[in-house]
């Protein structure tokens, strides 16, 4: 009998309509945020480093996964999961922190869904309509970390970041805190190239 392959589905996230609120965590420890967390395995070695130093904010947009994530995370005060399209949500997770002059240390967008299709650009987290709606708002501390091993994307991704006022954009070479996760290495065990820039609004 031929082997099942493991189909993964993308959910289309502009269909996604969960709503969340968060008022921040009870203490003013700089904030990291992983957005399409999928397993957790990021969060999870950025926790071992930074222990109670840090907060985080864990996303996924995934329902099932979600629920092993906050299973995951479930005795840890400081990391809280959000399922749902983190882009609908963005604002009202994170601009409570921001108001009470709280840093948003970092944001990563580790590995995310490509959307190729032109009809479908609109589904990508780190999209040109969000950037310029929460720039009126984002330090410019934060650091927005962007990794992927798709080229188009991440060409087209620089190409949108260049045409957005005031955004400062920086390429390096290995993953930040050296934090890997199974998807970034199969990816290159599969001999891809990985593409790292990261940014923050002026
Ligand atoms: C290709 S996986 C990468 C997982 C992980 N970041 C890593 O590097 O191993 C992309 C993840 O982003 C999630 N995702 C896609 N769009 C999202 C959205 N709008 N909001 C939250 N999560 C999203 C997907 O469900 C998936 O788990």
């Amino acid at each position: 009998m031929a082997k099942k392959k493991r189909v993964r589905h993308h959910v289309n996230p502009l269909a996604d309509q969960t709503e969340h609120n968060f008022d921040g965590f009870d203490n003013d420890n700089p904030i990291i945020v992983d957005i399409g967390a999928d397993r957790g395995e990021f969060t999870e070695q950025l926790l071992e480093k930074f222990g109670d130093k840090r907060n985080f904010i864990v996303c996924e947009i995934r329902k099932p996964l979600a629920q092993k994530l906050q299973k995951k995370f479930e005795d840890a005060d400081n990391v809280v999961v959000f399922d749902g399209d983190i882009v609908r949500n963005f604002e009202n997770i994170i601009r409570p922190s921001v108001e009470r002059s709280i840093i948003i240390e970092e944001i990563y967008i580790n590995f995310p869904d490509p959307w190729f299709k032109e009809r479908h650009k609109k589904r990508r987290v780190v999209n040109e309509k969000f950037l310029k709606e929460i720039q009126k708002w984002m330090q410019i501390e934060t650091m927005w970390i962007f990794q992927t091993d798709q080229k188009p994307l991440f060409d087209e991704t620089v190409e949108m970041l260049q045409n957005i006022n005031d955004v400062e954009i920086e390429f390096f070479d290995v993953s930040p805190h050296n934090a890997t996760t199974k998807w970034e290495n199969a990816k290159v065990t599969a001999g891809n190239k990985i593409y790292r820039l990261s940014f923050h609004f002026l």
